[in-house]
């Protein structure tokens, strides 16, 4: 395909929270690498990003901290502007989808897939809060949980135990913003028929087979998912989003689905950036639209995003879409809920000046192909093993020995023996081996290669001891020295992509002006004559234990601060680890409950007789606060049966019947899934 011009777009963060590393390694760096390349290579390229400012966590955030989802989004749109310019994350605009460009071209996209009859109008039952006067979403309902009892979980899931749940299997739902029981009524929306369009979606994943295969197999199983693709709601009833156009019969009150006008964020912030020319990019054939995204967006970029612009009929399709996997923290997923992150806004106060270490640690850990990790062991280790010793250590010998042996001026190159001829090889294909890698989105490899050129430049320093033969073969160290500055000006523009900020002080200590990728390669950057920068290059400084120390308290500090805000953790905090030998000391069978009585004269105390199968046995257990002898008789219960025999209340109990119990002390016993022959074991 011969495209004229490249349309880079980077998912657009939701406003509701600041940024971590896995944002940045999983789509803003590669973005950035991919654009910066493009631009040294001189091609015509736009980066396009902005806030993501609707949905409904915005709006319940704002609920939970007493203020308006305007505030909100404000307030991190700033947040998220500056973690990304710290990180010098390129973009060309940095937008946000409350902008009035925004709304006016979502709804006009909005309006062209109405006039065309391109949805299909539905009416069903929703939730609705009688005296807010609204619809509410499944989040903005909270009831008691039916698989744990805990009862402040959400319509959609409850955050206690995990469970996703549908607000109709909440027991005694209510409505968040009032307190009213929610009642269901008939409401309208606009749907997307993806049931419909499933051939045609279908047609355009199978052109694509260029995709990485992660992406491309995610789109395959959604096609081919039990009954094929849903017709998706692209409208709804709430009051934060971009409002469907006033003229559609009973839109009042109706909002776009975010996910509908989030992706038109990409159009609209291309037409702020540039009002004349932004037809040019999403209108031709003959541009190459690249959408960077984590995975959890695949869907929406694959399938859902292309089906609305194939139905518009006027943009073009994206071309690629490089998802890359997630990527963890310490051995544990990134948690924004446990505070389990590196967020970039602290990064860059603790670590200032040091964008390009971040860039370069998450570039070579980079979750291409799947799942990885990050730890702050590993980022002091790639900084002073990699950086500091490999390539600032090149860099700085370059400089200190220029000035040393020539006062700052490149000396003249002799004749080039064998060596010499390899090493001019290696410079002459180092930026098609960096580009080609790049061009395929595979980052670490690009990295490695641009690292590759600064190990064999400290090679060819160590071989050729230029400190040792400047007496004896000024000659020789006169091409030495040439060839290893002309390998620092390669590494000046090769390293842009990158690090860029490394890039800059690089060509400034060779006192070069920025040149572009088309003149890497080249042994005649710098000529015979040309000045340099008097002072030594300290591009990267060690990093100390200490302050990898502090940042791994500093996590699990805060890991154990959010802890402490969880009822569940701070009445129930995890035990210590025990190893699966311990555990195997535990006999524990299934028993029957035959007689239940409460022990006279007590709160809690329950005598009962159970069932072991192989025996009879005694059990006294604390329940009774919670449970009645009919709770118990003749329900199967889990007992651990090789408990040391104890007198409770002067009867002998042996052994412990198992129970769960939730935060306000509700204790229920735990029975198995199906009947089970009393002493069966439980393993
Ligand atoms: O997952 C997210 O953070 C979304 N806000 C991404 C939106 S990308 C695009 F479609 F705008
Ligand atoms: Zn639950």
């Amino acid at each position: 395909m011969n495209f004229k011009r490249t349309l880079v777009t980077a998912a657009l963060p939701y406003a509701n929270g600041p940024l971590h590393i896995g944002h940045i390694a999983g789509c803003y760096l590669p973005a950035d690498i991919y654009v910066r390349y493009l631009r040294s290579k001189g091609e015509d390229v736009i980066f396009i990003c902005g806030s993501d400012e609707h949905g409904v966590p915005i709006t319940i955030r704002a609920q939970k901290e007493g203020t308006t989802p305007k505030a909100i989004v404000d307030k991190y749109h700033e947040i998220l502007k500056n973690a990304f310019k710290g990180l010098n994350i390129s973009f060309d605009i940095y937008s946000r989808t409350t902008s009035p460009v925004h709304y006016q071209t979502a709804q006009d996209f909005f309006r062209t897939l109405y006039n065309k009859n391109v949805f299909i109008e539905k009416e069903t039952e929703q939730f609705y809060d009688p005296e807010a006067n609204q619809f509410l979403a499944d989040r903005y309902i909270i009831g008691t949980c039916p698989k744990c009892g805990f009862d402040k979980a959400y319509g959609d899931q409850c955050e206690k135990c995990g469970t996703s749940l549908s607000p109709e299997e909440l027991i005694n739902p209510k409505s968040a913003l009032t307190n009213a029981t929610p009642i269901k009524k008939k409401t309208k929306n606009w749907y997307l028929p993806l049931d419909k369009l499933q051939s045609k979606i279908a047609n355009f994943i199978e052109q694509h087979k260029h995709w990485k295969p992660n992406v491309y197999g995610q789109c395959k199983s959604w096609l081919e998912s039990s009954g094929g693709l849903q017709a998706r709601a692209m409208t709804r009833d709430l009051n934060w989003g971009v409002p469907v156009p006033p003229e559609i019969p009973d839109s009042k009150g109706k909002v776009m689905y975010v996910w509908f006008d989030a992706p038109i964020g990409y159009i609209s912030a291309t037409k702020e950036l540039l009002p004349d020319k932004w037809q040019l990019y999403w209108k031709s054939p003959e541009t190459k639209l690249v959408h960077f995204i984590g995975k959890d967006n695949i869907v929406f970029h694959c399938i859902i995003f292309p089906a609305m612009l194939m139905e518009h009929g006027e943009y073009v399709l994206p071309y690629d879409v490089p998802a890359n996997e997630f990527l963890n923290l310490e051995g544990d997923k990134i948690s924004t809920s446990r505070n389990w992150a590196v967020w970039v806004d602290e990064y860059l106060v603790d670590f200032p000046q040091k964008a390009d270490v971040l860039r370069y640690v998450l570039c070579a850990t980079m979750p291409e192909t799947k799942d990885n990790d990050f730890t702050w062991k590993e980022f002091q280790t790639r900084n002073n093993s990699e950086l500091a010793d490999i390539l600032g250590n090149f860099l700085n010998r370059v400089i200190v020995l220029i000035n040393k042996f020539y006062d700052g001026k490149i000396p003249n190159a002799g004749t080039f023996s064998k060596q010499d001829m390899l090493l001019i090889n290696a410079i002459s294909e180092a930026p098609q081996k960096i580009a080609e890698k790049i061009e395929v989105y595979k980052f670490r490899d690009a990295l490695f290669e641009l690292m590759q050129l600064a190990r064999l430049g400290n090679k060819y320093l160590a071989d050729n001891e230029p400190w040792k033969k400047i007496k004896s073969d000024p000659e020789l160290v006169n091409t030495v020295m040439n060839l290893s500055a002309q390998i620092a000006a390669n590494l000046a523009i090769l390293s842009e992509p990158f690090m860029p900020d490394t890039s800059q002080k690089i060509f400034k200590a060779l006192q070069l002006q920025p040149l572009k990728w088309a003149n890497a390669g080249s042994i005649h950057l710098l000529n015979a004559g040309h000045i340099i920068q008097k002072e030594s290059l300290i591009l990267f400084e060690k990093i100390e234990d200490k302050v990898i120390e502090k940042q791994l308290e500093k996590l699990h500090q805060k890991k154990s601060e959010q802890q402490q805000q969880n009822p569940l953790i701070s009445k129930f905090p995890l035990k210590t680890e025990i190893n699966i030998e311990d555990f195997d000391k535990c006999d524990i069978r299934v028993g029957t409950v035959i007689t239940a009585e409460k022990v006279q004269g007590t709160d809690k105390l329950m005598k009962l007789e159970v069932d072991l199968g192989f025996e009879k046995r005694t059990i006294v257990s604390g329940v009774a606060h919670c449970l009645s002898p009919d709770d118990l008789i003749n329900k199967q219960v889990i007992v651990l049966a090789n408990l040391k025999p104890r007198k409770i209340r002067g009867i002998e109990s042996k052994g412990m019947i198992l129970y769960a119990e939730n935060v306000e002390g509700k204790l229920v016993p735990v029975s198995p899934h199906n009947s089970m022959p009393n002493g069966s074991v439980v393993k």
